[in-house]
């Protein structure tokens, strides 16, 4: 059902057509509104703006609701695999039986890296932070699959989503490899997803790795629970790399990129290094929230807070319980994880957080996990974009679909000299 939205400019009237989703969000249709009024909106962050229409996932922040193509998130990250979740993402409903198992054949037998991507590694510093290896390494697969480059072209779409989906828990465990001066171990086609990671990280030739059920189990539910969130910063930075046709890789590249930042992705890597400042006896809790509550300090409460959930995450809620379950598995009693609690509780009494309806979000409990599994801290974000890898690619095939999608290219509002005459060098004092 669509309505109309009247707007009144310099004495004139314009009525514009509005949208209805599935699920009752409303948009008016802008798409004109500058050709007809000469104006155009103005939204810096986007948080007033509809970048597309999309079928793949619905998020209510205001009700804390998530749901991948129309399942709660809930119920996905208990009754699904990971590559289960990637298919439905992807592919628009759950797979049967048949094709999952072709789905996780494909992917099994795609885990390798080409031989000579090997050597990009010895070029890396021991130092180099995985996002960074990784953004380089999965934007290096178009130089070995020319046959992807062009989206129009792409006979074999599906072969690129396998080989990115199989090949980046071998890029990214590659760059742990490398940094900790280790050999890289080669995938393993009997294992699943999240214990072909595991073995790929923590065994060495000389010693094999026991993948640990609950740990596996957690980490492909930590996946699940990263695998897409409508358009956020990294996957609108995906469809406006590929709105120019850049490739598939490319494009999953520049979202690695933008998933590093410690506003986004980069916040779990960021929430472990706070945790543990406190822990340190840097400060307590209290202390600390202080900071992050001043405005003379640009200290945050890193995993606190988010653009639309102005309740609690679910993300959060699934994984807190998934934390207490491991490290109770594993005979870990986490001092990080205590003070988390505690910063969550006091903050979810505090006017400043409640007032502004901060919760906390899906990085404040998961990096704990990820730590009690022995990931080092700086590889806690490269998790998250092998979680967010399947909603990228989703989100990128659903733009291409659209036979009517443009190039992105937002619009401005000119705010600097007018235009002013040439001034020679010897003028220019
Ligand atoms: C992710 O978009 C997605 O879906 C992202 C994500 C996904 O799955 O893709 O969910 C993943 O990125 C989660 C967010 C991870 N980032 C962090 O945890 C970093 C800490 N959080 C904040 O920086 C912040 O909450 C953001 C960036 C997440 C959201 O910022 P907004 O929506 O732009 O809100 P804002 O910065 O305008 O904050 C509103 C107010 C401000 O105070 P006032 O100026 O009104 O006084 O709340 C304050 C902010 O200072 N505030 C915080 C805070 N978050 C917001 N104050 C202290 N600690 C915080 N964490």
């Amino acid at each position: 059902m669509s309505g109309k939205a009247v707007l009144k400019l310099e004495g004139k009237e314009y009525e514009f057509d509005t949208l209805v989703g599935s699920e009752g969000e409303k948009a008016i249709d802008f798409t004109k509104l500058r050709a007809r009024t000469g104006y155009v909106g103005f939204d810096p962050g986007y948080g007033n703006t509809g970048s597309c229409r999309s079928s793949i996932t619905f998020v209510d922040g205001e009700k804390g609701i998530l749901r991948y193509r129309g399942y709660p998130i809930e119920e996905i990250a208990e009754h699904a695999t990971f590559l289960e979740t990637a298919y439905l993402l992807i592919h628009g409903d759950l797979p049967t039986a048949q094709q999952l198992d072709a789905f996780v054949s494909d992917v099994s037998n795609h885990t390798m890296l080409h031989e000579d991507i090997k050597r990009f590694y010895a070029g890396f510093p021991k130092k180099a932070h995985p996002m960074a290896v990784s953004s380089a390494v999965a934007g290096a697969l178009s130089a070995f699959y020319p046959e992807h480059l062009d989206p129009a072209k792409d006979q074999d779409l599906n072969k690129a989503i396998i080989r990115l989906i199989a090949k980046l828990p071998t890029i990214i465990s590659y760059a742990y490899k490398h940094s900790a001066g280790q050999p890289f171990m080669y995938p393993r086609n009997n294992l699943d997803y999240a214990s072909n990671l595991l073995r790929m990280m923590f065994a060495t030739p000389c010693e094999e790795y026991e993948v640990d059920e609950t740990v596996a189990k957690a980490l492909d539910i930590l996946l699940i629970l990263h695998a897409d969130h409508e358009q956020n910063c990294s996957t609108s930075t995906v469809r406006l790399v590929g709105s120019s046709m850049s490739n598939l890789f490319a494009s999953v590249s520049a979202g690695i990129s933008a998933l590093w930042g410690p506003l986004h992705g980069g916040a779990n890597q960021k929430v472990v290094e706070m945790l543990e400042s406190i822990a340190s006896g840097e400060g307590s809790a209290e202390v600390f929230l202080e900071k992050a509550k001043s405005r003379d300090d640009t200290t945050r409460l890193m995993g606190f807070g988010h653009r639309v959930y102005k309740n609690y995450d679910p993300r959060a809620t699934i994984i807190k319980k998934a934390c207490s379950d491991v490290l109770e598995k594993l005979g870990i009693h986490s001092k990080l994880l205590e003070i988390a609690v505690r910063l969550e509780e006091i903050a979810l009494s505090d006017e400043y957080f409640v007032s502004r309806r901060l919760y906390p979000n899906v990085d404040f409990y998961s990096g704990i996990i990820y730590q009690a599994i022995n990931f080092p801290v700086n590889l806690f974000t490269a998790l998250f974009a092998m979680g967010r890898l399947p909603g990228w690619i989703s989100q990128w095939v659903e733009m291409h679909d659209d036979k009517g999608f443009k190039i992105g290219r937002p619009r401005q509002i000119y705010e600097g000299a007018t235009q002013r005459p040439w001034k020679p060098l010897e003028e220019r004092l």
